[in-house]
């Protein structure tokens, strides 16, 4: 019986947040100094986590992608990516990460059966990449990305939300950067989540101007890549490279929408940018059984709104983006 919402979209994917905290500030996400986390006793345990996954498989989720916060802060996180991977009809397992720890987790995380690993990075300029992330060490990332591709990681998507005035005239250099290691490159629109989005929301680009730009320099073809997201893609011709553009506010995707998330704290949030949510946790320790767990969650997949209103309505999600990992 697969998960069908009310507009007829299969939700065939989970966005799974394993921790709100994160070990960079970047501006546009959690403000400087930010520390009203949730405790790790809400955080719902590797078991419950690993029972809510296997109920949503059996509803017909095949793609988990494990997200934060930042991913690799919550301890021992490889030991839940292999527990996920081994249960039956999940076919693709993938993380979101900053990479900042990334050096050490890669071959771990290779080992636990993670197939696709999306990391963040805004610049390449190591001064800027502090400012814009309160602090960051751009070398520590660059070691994370090169100990992913040791370890054997194919794709290897770099995930740019590009920002006027911050680094959108860093599309090319990103665009050589991937074309000499071999990465894919996302370029992301800024979403008015919580205070911080809507302070970057100032700083938004639309990206069908940033495509026109580098289509003045490179041919780009109708490219694909495997995937569960929003991206479009382009292929660069004549390089391997496919830049993908992600574009929620010039041109929204969510007629397609294929997913749903569950936050570290055992909330399903059944869209992005709505505030639509069912509390898991609660459920799940007074012992509600497999068979109440899905219909839950199929409760919950019915109350799944059409699309997000980041432009009708900028100011309504207050809740930042490390809660739910994007
Ligand atoms: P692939 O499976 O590799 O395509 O991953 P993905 O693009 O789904 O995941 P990733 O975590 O790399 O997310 C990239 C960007 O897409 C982030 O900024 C997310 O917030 C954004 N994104 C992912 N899913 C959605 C969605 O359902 N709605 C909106 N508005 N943005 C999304
Ligand atoms: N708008 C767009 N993307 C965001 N991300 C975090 N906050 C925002 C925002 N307000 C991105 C991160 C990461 C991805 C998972 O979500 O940079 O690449
Ligand atoms: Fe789906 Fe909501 Fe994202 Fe639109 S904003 S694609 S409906 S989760």
């Amino acid at each position: 019986m697969p998960l069908i919402d009310p507009f007829g979209r299969t939700i065939e994917y989970v966005r799974l947040s394993v921790t709100d905290r994160c070990d960079l500030r970047c501006f546009y996400c959690l403000p400087k100094g930010f520390k009203d986390f949730e405790e790790p006793a809400e955080w719902l345990t590797f078991h419950e986590i690993e029972r809510v996954i296997k109920v949503f498989a059996e509803l017909g989720v095949n793609r988990i992608r494990i997200t934060g916060g930042e991913p690799l802060v919550r301890k021992n996180l490889p030991e839940l990516a292999q527990r996920l991977s081994q249960l039956p009809g999940i076919t693709d397992l993938s993380l979101s990460t900053n990479a900042v720890q990334l050096k050490r987790y890669a071959r771990a995380l290779k080992q636990a059966n993670v197939t696709r690993l999306n990391v963040s990075l805004d610049s390449l300029d190591p001064e800027r990449f502090k400012t814009i992330t309160n602090g960051g060490k751009l070398d520590k990332v660059m070691d994370g990305l090169m100990a992913a591709r040791a370890a054997g990681f194919s794709p290897i998507k770099i995930n740019t939300v590009l920002m006027q005035g911050i680094n959108e005239d860093e599309a090319e250099d990103l665009v050589a950067f991937c074309i000499e290691h071999g990465f894919t490159l996302r370029f992301i629109e800024t979403m008015p989540m919580g205070e911080t989005g809507r302070e970057a929301a100032k700083h938004y680009v639309d990206l069908q101007k940033i495509r026109q730009r580098l289509a003045e320099k490179y041919e780009l073809i109708p490219g694909v890549m495997p995937g569960g997201g929003p991206a479009r893609y382009v292929q660069v011709a004549g390089t391997e490279l496919r830049i993908g553009f992600i574009t929620p506010l010039s041109q929204h995707f969510c007629e397609t929408c294929n997913r749903v998330r569950l936050a570290a704290d055992g909330t399903l949030y059944l869209c992005l940018g709505q505030s639509d949510k069912v509390e898991l946790r609660p459920l799940l320790r007074e012992g509600i059984s497999d068979e109440q767990l899905k219909q839950v969650i199929s409760g919950g997949i019915a109350l799944k709104p059409a699309r997000h209103e980041f432009n009708e309505k900028p100011r309504q999600i207050v809740r930042f983006m490390s809660m739910t990992g994007g």
